[in-house]
């Protein structure tokens, strides 16, 4: 093991330009994070970009020299991202961001409807840019004073074959992950777009709801979001989000809305007004299509595309420890830089086994592996993240957070008050295989993991897989594992543990240069019939009929079950 350690110059210098990327100071130990935005300010920062945003859709890209032209006169444009969506035909689009959001309001009061094709009138931010009618040119171009169209196609996955490339040319492994999470995790543009989706419907009910807010959550805002992953999004009519002013609480207002009378049913009461806002994404919001409503589900919820962001969404009016579930994930991930690109090389490993699927079902969610990730990190001997009880003592008088129906989500804000630095200097590939052979071990028969307390419980009921929920403590989150699934983790960590065990026994990387050269991750990332995997007495290997699961995942292809063990 001692073997993965290679702290060479290299990999030193590694860590450096990983540091400038991410706009890190580079610290002491490997994995501190210091100086980096908080939640909040992360949230807040994207919510005001997108007020200052429009999406214009253009015949190419070639456009953007008269489009900044012409949309320059609405205001100065601070920059320009250009991305494509893929129907029949590609179509191209272009992201501008004013220097304020009343420029970019002046942008869409300005725009008209097409009286040639018949559409609801709708003001949103998504708009076409038409060509100069009846042989009239615009204004002389000034684009030589735009700004540089930046990320070209900036929404596109990363290809496959560049992805094994890389990876098939990287130093060491620990290089590998670096990589990986570097060309998977979701980029800017893919974050701008998530909050402008969400502006469209907060700005949709605005007239009847003022103080509204659709908020996204989970892996769009988590830091742990890659690609192409889904934006989820919470509704909400007022705007504190469990939150008081000190004010408030302190003098609360004499004069009180007249309201209507909520009905006895909460849940019901929430499953009509879903129906109802249903309808009016699918009939009045451009762009929105293939409007779903799943609202018998425990967290009722409405599904639905966004073809001009090419853009799964999830929105929910009731998951409001979801909100604050993802601020306490973006806290560790921000807390230890090694937290996100372990995490991102574990659900990937998961999802090239068929481990996790896109569809719900008795299979882990990408959510519980997250939480057996942040556990795993926590009961370290040399702990990397601090058990969330530690966030909670922490915790000050601005930290309170309490939902409407009374859940405490009360945490520091700050982890600087918590007063953690870990000591652990262990490589992002002893993690990764600590990680396997922790959970190959793991006893998942009698023992409950618990973020709370940072170790296992007793397993307090009959679940096959128990993580205590940690925002509300009598929850599983991973209830919906069956037996059968959570022994086939078990069996696939034991295969990964293999393989990363072989690999360091190999210690060197491969010679060669040939598309067949396979080591590290990649071989973790594939058929183990085809990976280096020591021969052992004890344990029968998995039989999966599928030759590679990786490619095809990548490919798109959803199975709404994952492959039988
Ligand atoms: N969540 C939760 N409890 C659960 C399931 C989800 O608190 N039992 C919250 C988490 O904050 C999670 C978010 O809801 O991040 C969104 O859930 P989901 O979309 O299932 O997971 P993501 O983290 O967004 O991962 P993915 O990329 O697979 O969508
Ligand atoms: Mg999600």
């Amino acid at each position: 093991m001692n073997s993965l350690v290679r702290r060479s110059a290299q990999q030193l210098s590694l860590w450096r330009t990983y540091c400038v990327k991410h706009n890190a100071p580079e610290a002491a130990s490997p994995g501190r994070n210091a100086g980096r935005p908080n939640y909040e300010e992360f949230i807040g920062r994207h919510q005001r970009q997108a007020q200052c945003s429009i999406v214009v859709q253009v015949s190419s890209e070639k456009s953007y020299a008269e489009l900044y032209n012409y949309c320059s006169s609405f205001g100065s444009i601070m920059g320009a991202h250009h991305y494509c969506v893929r129907q029949d035909e590609t179509l191209h689009y272009i992201l501008l961001e004013y220097a304020t959001s009343d420029e970019a309001a002046a942008a869409i009061g300005a725009g008209v409807t097409n009286g040639e094709l018949s559409g609801v009138p709708v003001r949103s931010p998504f708009l076409w840019f038409r060509a100069a009618g009846g042989g009239r040119r615009g204004p002389k171009l000034v684009a030589n004073t735009a700004p540089a169209l930046l990320s070209l196609d900036g929404t596109r996955q990363v290809d496959q074959g560049h992805l094994l490339g890389l990876l098939r040319g990287a130093a060491d492994i620990e290089e590998q992950v670096q990589q990986l999470h570097e060309h998977t995790r979701l980029n800017e543009l893919g974050i701008r777009m998530r909050f402008l989706a969400a502006l469209q419907v907060q700005q949709a009910i605005a007239g009847m709801f003022p103080a509204a807010q659709a908020q996204p959550f989970g892996s769009s805002v988590n830091g742990f979001g890659r690609m192409g992953c889904d934006l989820d999004l919470i509704l909400r009519f007022d705007s504190d989000m469990g939150a008081k002013s000190p004010l408030e609480a302190a003098m609360p207002s004499r004069l009180v809305y007249h309201t209507k009378e909520n009905l006895s049913n909460g849940r019901s009461q929430t499953q009509r007004h879903m129906e109802c806002f249903g309808d009016m994404l699918h009939l009045f919001l451009p762009g929105v299509c293939h409007v779903r409503r799943i609202l018998q589900a425990r967290v009722p919820i409405i599904k639905y595309h966004h073809e001009h962001l090419d853009l799964e969404v999830d929105l929910s009016m009731s998951n409001l420890t979801g909100f604050y579930m993802s601020e306490l994930l973006y806290m560790f991930g921000e807390m230890d830089l090694r937290v996100r690109p372990l995490t991102f090389t574990i659900r990937r490993w998961a999802q090239t086994c068929g481990l996790t699927n896109p569809s719900p079902g008795r299979w882990i969610s990408n959510f519980s592996l997250t939480c057996l990730v942040m556990f795993f990190l926590q009961q370290l001997r040399q702990p990397i993240l601090p058990p969330i009880a530690a966030l909670v003592k922490a915790a000050e008088s601005g930290d309170s957070r309490v939902t409407e129906d009374g859940i405490n989500c009360t945490f520091t804000r700050n982890v600087d008050r918590l007063g953690f630095r870990s000591r652990n200097q262990s490589s992002l590939s002893e993690l990764l295989l600590q990680f396997f052979e922790f959970y190959s071990q793991f006893d998942f028969h009698n023992r409950a993991i618990s973020l709370n307390e940072g170790k296992p419980l007793s397993k307090p009921d009959h679940s096959a897989m128990y993580i205590v929920n940690p925002l509300e403590q009598l929850l599983n989150v991973s209830k919906n594992v069956s037996l059968e699934e959570c022994e086939r983790l078990r069996i696939e960590v034991r295969n990964a543990a293999w393989v990363l065990e072989s690999e360091v026994e190999n210690a060197s990387v491969p010679e060669g240069d040939g598309q067949e050269l396979s080591w590290g991750l990649l071989n973790l990332f594939k058929h183990p019939e085809k990976a280096v995997i020591r021969p052992n007495m004890f344990f029968k290997p998995r039989m999966v009929e599928v030759s590679d699961l990786f490619e095809q995942k990548e490919a798109g292809a959803t199975s709404s079950t994952p492959p039988a063990p």
